[in-house]
């Protein structure tokens, strides 16, 4: 993995937990394909972020999903001659860096991200982890001299805590990290719920609501009854003056998926029953899930293969986080 000058260091994430949504595609997997051309790229499955809600799945369901996840970004288009793919637990330097930076963390930082303001109303108790979730991100992230981070439009507020972590070490330690900057789509950084376009599609309410989301390793017949039953509005016909939330999230999934511009998309939907919009989105979707699920039962069914693509995976940035280690604990006098 050598980098030339005119790369820069991409660096991104999931949490094995639930089931990847198309959003996760749109939002972040699709641009991380197309980092791969031109950059150097490492994709991590983030296992230890999934321990700040520590019962939402049980030991053996991690174990699980945590191979579904890197099976996805495989399936996805993730290539591992041209990216690092390795698993977040794999790698000691994220938790003994993530110390390091907690202690340079204004508690008021992490009291004000609204991810922990959302998700600490719904526990009935806190662990001191969800709390300090941002600190970790900006770990995986700092380990790796990261250039660029793509992600949906949430996860916005936790890269620029990261950088914000960073200058604060860097200020207080001297020139240690580089400095990350989000990469968000403009078009479809924020994919809404089919049931509820006022709600960022996720993963979690996909576990408890159907109708929700598209699950890449739904079946068809679940994908066709999801999107042919969103949530439009009263009137009969496209207008994209009058467009409400649902339409507009149904033109920006057929865009984005089918490369579209927003003209041509209003043109052919101008006038038609929201039926058609539907139909078009359902197939648009088809032709990217379908391939998915093929490979993915390709990589999931071969032997060892997972398992092989996160072992050298981690192996081969070992140097790089042992060194960016080294130098944080060096300029703390440590070491
Ligand atoms: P998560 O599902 O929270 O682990 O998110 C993984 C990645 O997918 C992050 O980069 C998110 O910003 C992105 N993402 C998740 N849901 C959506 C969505 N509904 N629309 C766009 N991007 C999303
Ligand atoms: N918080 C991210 C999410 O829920 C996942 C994540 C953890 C991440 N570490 C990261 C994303 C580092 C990008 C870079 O989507």
């Amino acid at each position: 993995m050598t980098k030339t000058s005119k790369q820069l260091r991409v660096f991104s994430g999931v949490q094995p937990t639930g089931n990847l949504t198309l959003g996760n595609y749109i939002g972040a997997l699709s641009q991380w394909v197309t980092h791969q051309a031109d950059n150097e790229t490492i994709f991590c499955v983030v296992d230890l972020h999934t321990l700040t809600i520590p019962d939402s799945i049980s030991p053996q369901e991690r174990r699980q999903k945590i191979r579904e996840v890197v099976g996805l970004y495989l399936a996805c288009g993730i290539d591992p001659k041209k990216s690092v793919i390795f698993v977040q637990s794999h790698m000691k330097q994220h938790t003994e860096l993530a110390w390091l930076l907690t202690c340079v963390t204004p508690l008021g930082w992490m009291e004000r991200m609204t991810q922990f303001k959302s998700k600490s109303h719904k526990q009935e108790s806190i662990g001191s982890g969800l709390l300090m979730y941002p600190v970790l991100q900006a770990a995986d992230i700092l380990l790796y001299e990261t250039d660029l981070v793509p992600v949906g439009e949430d996860q916005k507020q936790h890269i620029e805590i990261a950088c914000d972590i960073a200058q604060r070490f860097n200020h207080l330690f001297g020139e240690t990290f580089r400095l990350p900057k989000a990469v968000i789509p403009k078009s479809g950084a924020r994919i809404m719920g089919f049931d509820d376009p006022t709600a960022k599609m996720s993963k979690s309410i996909a576990q408890v609501k159907s109708g929700h989301a598209v699950g890449l390793l739904d079946d068809e017949k679940a994908i066709k009854k999801t999107i042919m039953s969103a949530v439009t509005d009263s009137k009969q016909e496209f207008s994209l003056e009058d467009a409400s939330p649902g339409v507009l999230n149904l033109l920006t999934i057929y865009e984005v998926l089918t490369k579209t511009a927003r003209e041509d998309a209003v043109n052919r939907f101008n006038g038609k029953g929201y039926g058609h919009l539907k139909k078009d989105v359902f197939e648009a979707v088809m032709e990217v899930v379908a391939p998915i699920q093929q490979r993915y039962l390709q990589y999931s069914a071969e032997p060892g293969f997972i398992e092989d693509v996160v072992k050298e995976g981690a192996e081969s940035i070992t140097p790089l986080a042992d060194k960016v280690m080294r130098s944080a604990l060096q300029a703390t006098g440590m070491g």
